[in-house]
């Protein structure tokens, strides 16, 4: 695939449209190698990951449902909520928790921290194109929740959660875009 089929085909695609199939833990290391490859001002290189596969699957779940119901102002349809949680860690291979260290000497601003991580999980998400794995990135409110789960320092930060399973990237529409025409100016 070229450079330009791979960020075309890109796609978020959802746990519940994954095949059983298991990812190979060598795909998902380079998927980790790559991630690593993102920019970062001053070299800070913020990003890191907790990888859950096979029976983890099931503690992060009830972590997350957990946390869920603390983030609820009103536990309405907590069931259905938890239930669907449960899904997604089921329906998924592998869920990659994925976190954000401030550089403890604060060289750089936390946005460009926060940008850097995000390259990391772009390079992630293009990776996972090429070897037909289907992904999504979930970034809900309950991880908060999760920092004593998760052991987190002060500095320390969950940016959400990248859900990955075998899946046949070629069906899923992509979502309408504002034409780039509208967002560009040249000049000469
Ligand atoms: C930083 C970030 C956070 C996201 N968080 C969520 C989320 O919490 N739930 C969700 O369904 N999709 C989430 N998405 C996926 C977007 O909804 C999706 O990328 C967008 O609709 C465009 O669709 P596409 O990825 O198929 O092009 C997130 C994407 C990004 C970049």
């Amino acid at each position: 695939m070229t450079i330009n089929e791979i960020i075309q085909k890109r796609r978020t695609v959802y746990p519940s449209s994954y095949s059983k199939k298991s990812i190979d833990n060598l795909i998902i290391t380079q998927i980790l190698e790559n991630a690593n490859m993102a920019p970062s001002h001053r070299l800070t290189q913020p990003w890191f990951f907790k990888i859950y596969k096979g029976s983890s699957r099931e503690k992060l779940a009830m972590e997350m449902v957990d946390a869920n119901k603390k983030s609820l102002e009103s536990l309405n349809y907590i069931d259905i909520k938890s239930k669907k949680i449960i899904d997604k860690c089921k329906n998924s291979d592998c869920v990659i928790a994925v976190f954000m260290k401030r550089d403890p000497k604060k060289s750089v601003p936390m946005w460009e921290e926060i940008a850097s991580t995000a390259m990391a999980v772009q390079n992630m998400w293009l990776t996972c194109v090429y070897y037909k794995i289907g992904c999504y990135w979930s970034t809900p409110k309950f991880k908060k929740f999760m920092r004593k789960y998760f052991k987190l320092k002060k500095n320390e930060k969950c940016l959400g959660f990248f859900y990955m399973g075998k899946y046949d990237h070629n069906n899923i529409e992509s979502k309408k875009r504002i034409s780039i025409k509208n967002k560009t100016k040249w000049y000469y």
